[in-house]
């Protein structure tokens, strides 16, 4: 028998080199390379015949001219469950490969199982649990009030005789509950590794694409947030889809990183009971909960997140640092963008906060990454510096360019709508979002300048 060769592939980005390096020439990070046995040339072993199709000899596919390809359009459906759908561009589409990552514990599969219950009522369905026996998942469906589902189980973590199973039982939808769980016998490296979860996800990705099956990867993410395993699971996959949230809240926002079949960027918003995910299908309030009415440093920024707007409240602390070089701490948001920011506050607003820690948060555990949190952060920021607290009836947009201007963003007149709605009473936002409203009531404050929005204000 040949001797087994060795790999060493880097468990960030999946890249695998000959030999042993202490940071990785692909990536860049650092001790990251892990040896592991090279996959032999897989064998249509005389146990598992059928399995060897997905073993990578895919029939000869023919050349064929664009414009003579057969389009049927996107045949969908929906999973049930309708913040799920709307994240998924308009249901699950036959054939596609979907990653769903999160946190341990985060919902996966208590978001998995309440849809495919749904899902079970149209569809032939199969649950392969890795990580939990039936037990366990019939337990959970009690509690989620599912038990009667006519949904097939199974409890497994061999890639071979799933892929046996799948063939015989030809689900629509094949969910496996979590791909760092499963191994393929044609590796000897352990379950969870990089070549493991890269090699067992190709196959049922091959598997999902030659016989239509919808494929559904459940995958835990890393410490640093990142899918655990390669990141080349996300270029294997149709649409990766990611499950956010605290721990010790109860909302959590579903949210596309990447979709084949959709637009990304769309949010679908749940909130976790006693009895299971809940869906919350109007979420813009849900995160303003002010209780405290002086609280400096408290400002309600109008967030858009994919076509609706989401109102967040984002605190800050500014503080006396002891230290050579004070804290910028932000949670929720972009670190960089709230250093750019002070510098811009120092030159064009005249605050200068470089012996101060500053720390910003959006409560609620939501992640806001649009330059339209600009101007909420800096009136934030500045709230807390000043020990002035700001008019609670006040709501805040726009961005802040590097010579202190206020820019437009998209989809203002959606925001201004919202804010309304909400019953808040001023709004502080760039002039160049204000054409198109017609009246209102209330009381608008278009800016161009740091200086005129910091005045509006604080006035
Ligand atoms: P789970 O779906 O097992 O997470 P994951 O698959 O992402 O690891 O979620 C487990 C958490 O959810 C656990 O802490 C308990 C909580 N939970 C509820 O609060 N209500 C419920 O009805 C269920 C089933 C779980
Ligand atoms: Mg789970």
């Amino acid at each position: 028998m040949a001797k087994a060769k060795t790999v060493y592939s880097c468990s960030e980005c999946g890249a695998q080199f000959p030999k042993w390096t202490g940071q990785c020439q692909d990536c860049g990070d650092w001790n990251t390379l892990q040896e592991e046995v090279a996959p032999s040339r897989p064998v249509a072993s005389a146990a598992n015949p059928k399995a060897a199709r997905f073993e990578g000899f895919a029939p000869k596919a023919d050349v064929q001219k664009l414009q003579q390809v057969s389009v049927k359009g996107t045949p969908r459906f929906g999973t049930g469950l309708n913040e799920l759908d709307r994240v998924l561009g308009g249901g699950l589409v036959p054939g596609s490969v979907i990653l769903l990552g999160g946190d341990p514990g985060i919902g996966k599969s208590t978001l998995i199982l309440q849809s495919l219950a749904l899902l079970s009522e149209q569809k032939s369905t199969l649950y392969v649990t890795g990580e939990e026996s039936a037990e366990q998942v019939a337990l959970r469906a009690q509690r989620l009030g599912v038990q009667d589902a006519d949904l097939a189980l199974l409890a497994d973590n061999q890639l071979e005789s799933i892929l046996d199973i799948a063939l015989e039982h030809k689900p629509e939808v094949l969910v496996m509950d979590s791909i760092q769980t499963l191994y393929t016998d044609t590796l000897q490296s352990a379950p969870g590794s990089v070549a493991q979860v890269r090699e067992t996800a190709s196959r049922l990705v091959r598997f999902g694409k030659q016989t239509k099956t919808i494929v559904i990867l459940v995958g835990h993410v890393t410490k640093e947030g990142a899918l655990a395993g390669p990141r080349v699971l996300e270029h294997m996959v149709d649409t990766v889809l990611y499950f956010e949230g605290e721990q010790n809240s109860t909302f959590r926002l579903i949210r596309a990183i990447k979709n084949r079949f959709g637009a990304v960027n769309e949010i679908g918003v749940f909130a976790m009971t006693d009895t299971g995910l809940k869906e919350v299908a109007n979420p813009s309030a849900m995160f303003i909960k002010r209780t405290q009415e002086d609280a400096t440093g408290s400002v309600v920024l109008v967030s858009q997140e994919g076509t609706r707007p989401l109102l967040v409240e984002v605190q800050s602390l500014v503080d006396q640092s002891s230290l050579a070089n004070p804290r910028r701490v932000t949670v929720g948001l972009d670190n960089q963008r709230l250093a750019m920011l002070l510098a811009v506050v120092n030159r064009h607003a005249g605050f200068s906060l470089y012996d101060q820690d500053v720390f910003v948060n959006v409560i609620g555990g939501v992640k806001v990454h649009e330059p339209a949190a600009d101007l909420a952060i800096v009136l934030s920021v500045l709230s807390s510096f000043k020990n002035r607290k700001l008019d609670s009836g006040l709501a805040v947009f726009g961005e802040v360019g590097l010579t202190g201007e206020i820019r437009p963003v998209q989809r203002g007149l959606d925001r201004i709508r919202e804010v309304e709605k909400l019953g808040f009473t001023r709004l502080i936002m760039p002039k160049g979002n204000q054409s198109g409203i017609k009246s209102s009531k209330l009381e608008i404050i278009a800016v161009t300048t740091l200086d005129q929005a910091v005045r509006a204000a604080f006035e």
